[in-house]
């Protein structure tokens, strides 16, 4: 099978872990007899060096044109980088938000997983962890706060500013029914968030997801609002199974599932839409500070890989076989800097592509 990948290098360390993830997949296709077709994107600063903007049209057209998207991480440092000097329409996160809503991935899937051999890495007491933890964080990616109305407004010399927060029944009926699939084939248990003791959105969201819940009887359903899911993550994180929410709360509740797991370097994400098209990407950012540096986690882009030959190509033993080797570094002692412990291997982000490389079979 050729499998036409679109990829987006991005921005800060993008380009050297989707390097290593590349290398994964041309081993993964080489010993499963596949081969992987390329199609460079330029997106976020990188675009905008290029292009002046973070997404162009052709962008969007090449990479509809392709099977599925690789990515690294878009944006650089707010504070030094020229690009946020631009308006906010034209800033790196811009051609991420626009990309997502343009191929309509509204089904955001990020896995926290607490691997045995990284319970050193996570700042939790090891009575919590014990057993470890697997749950699958479900965000709803093209609605909400982050494609809401916004404004800011001069009203007698006083600042004001908007952003609204808004869900029809459509879109939070297909990201519960996508919630429900999912949960189906793991351990039959959604937690959906929300804050419906406060806003209408949520109210609605609840709703909906209860019309959805009655259609998979086999599935328990539970609410909780964000505010005690947040603090329920790092109190008792192995009650989860699905968390389904809405855009932000996802974002959110992705980053410090992610830190409970050890880092945010281990993160894989899904993104996709109603077709077999999906963009895979690492949950966490550029991290400028350490960009060039060769000391990047790999693991998540890699991981995105393996959750990119499953969803969008069907390729279930060739993402086995990456899971696997994965497991198999960790377990042999091997760690980037940010999962680093006493008495464990530092390698650099290429050694780590070049190990979990080596070891697909
Ligand atoms: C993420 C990121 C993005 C988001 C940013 C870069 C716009 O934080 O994928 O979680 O908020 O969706
Ligand atoms: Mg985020």
């Amino acid at each position: 099978m050729n499998l036409k990948i679109g990829v987006i290098k991005g921005d800060g360390i993008g380009p050297e872990i989707v390097t290593e993830a590349m290398k994964v997949l041309d081993k993964t296709a080489f010993v499963y007899g596949h081969t992987c077709s390329y199609e460079q994107l330029l997106m976020g600063g990188a675009s905008i060096d290029v292009h002046g903007i973070p997404l162009t049209d052709g962008t969007i057209q090449t990479a509809k044109s392709c099977d599925a998207v690789l990515m690294g991480s878009i944006g650089g440092d707010a504070k030094t980088s020229p690009w946020y000097k631009l308006e906010p329409s034209k800033r790196p996160e811009a051609g991420l938000l626009r990309i997502r809503k343009e191929l309509n991935l509204f089904a955001n899937l990020r896995p926290a997983v607490l691997y045995e051999e990284l319970k050193g890495a996570c700042p939790l007491k090891e009575e919590i962890t014990e057993g470890g933890f697997d749950m699958m964080i479900m965000r709803e990616l093209t609605g909400g706060l982050y494609f809401g109305e916004r404004k800011t407004v001069e009203e007698n010399g006083v600042l004001t500013a908007a952003d609204s927060l808004c869900y029809n029944e459509n879109e939070i009926r297909r990201i519960a029914k996508r919630g429900f699939d999912i949960a189906m084939k793991r351990r039959k248990k959604v937690t959906s968030v929300d804050k419906a003791n406060v806003l209408d959105s949520s109210r609605l969201w609840r709703k909906v997801v209860e019309q959805v819940a009655k259609e998979y009887p086999e599935v328990m359903l539970e609410h909780m609002l964000v505010d005690n899911c947040a603090m329920q993550l790092v109190k008792d994180p192995k009650q989860f199974d699905v968390i389904l929410t809405e855009n932000m709360f996802g974002d959110i509740l992705s980053d410090e599932a992610s830190m409970v797991t050890g880092s945010i370097g281990m993160l894989a994400s899904a993104s996709l839409n109603e077709t077999k098209f999906g963009l895979y990407e690492p949950s966490g950012g550029s991290a400028p500070d350490i960009a060039g540096k060769g000391i990047a986690n790999p693991i998540a882009t890699i991981l995105s890989a393996a959750m990119m030959l499953r969803f969008s190509f069907d390729l279930d033993k060739e993402a086995d076989a990456i899971e696997k080797a994965v497991a198999k570094v960790l377990k042999e002692g091997y760690r980037t800097i940010d999962i680093m412990s006493e008495g464990k291997l530092q390698i650099g982000t290429a050694e780590m592509g070049n190990l979990i490389a080596g070891y697909i079979e």
